[in-house]
């Protein structure tokens, strides 16, 4: 095509016509979803590989024993002050401690102490607050878990 003398030059190396310069089509869109979508996938699958949470090694002092009545909780961080975790009081001598981040998108699990599990409000998770494992929603692993051990008339978190 040759451009005339009313048509600018680079009309010819652009050749797209001014009313569908804006207009994307329903597969452009798609496949612009798609590629969103399977990015976004895989950067998730990746991060735990590219960074690994880290170790924890050191047990960590958590509430005295009277701090915490049956069905009662406690926010603590471990194994750094970035991690944040949950102790909860299952009965009068059962105690478990998990990780508070979801494993879907990390929002803060909440305890329901009546229905003995974890909620995740973000996209409606559950987890069992027995073993961590996943009720209902999308959470794709349990909840870490982490030991805990009384001492005296303490509670303390150990590494898994
Ligand atoms: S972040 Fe918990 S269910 Fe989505």
């Amino acid at each position: 095509m040759n451009p005339t003398h009313d048509t600018p030059a680079w009309r010819a190396d652009f050749p797209l016509r001014q009313p569908d310069e804006h207009r994307v089509s329903r597969r452009q869109f798609m496949k612009t979803c798609g590629c969103a979508a399977a990015t976004v996938s895989a950067g998730m699958m990746a991060k735990d590989k590219l960074f690994p949470p880290p170790e924890a090694t050191e047990p960590k002092l958590i509430a005295q024993l009277s701090e915490v009545p049956i069905g009662g909780s406690r926010l603590f961080c471990y194994p750094t002050e970035n991690h944040p975790c949950i102790l909860v009081r299952l009965t009068e001598h059962d105690w478990a401690a998990y990780s508070q981040a979801c494993t879907h998108l990390m929002c803060p699990v909440n305890y329901q102490h009546e229905k003995r599990r974890f909620y995740c409000p973000c996209h409606e998770g559950f987890f069992s607050a027995e073993d961590g494992r996943v009720l209902a929603g999308p959470p794709p692993k349990p909840l870490p878990r982490y030991p805990v051990e009384i001492r005296g008339g303490e509670v303390w978190v150990k590494p898994p």
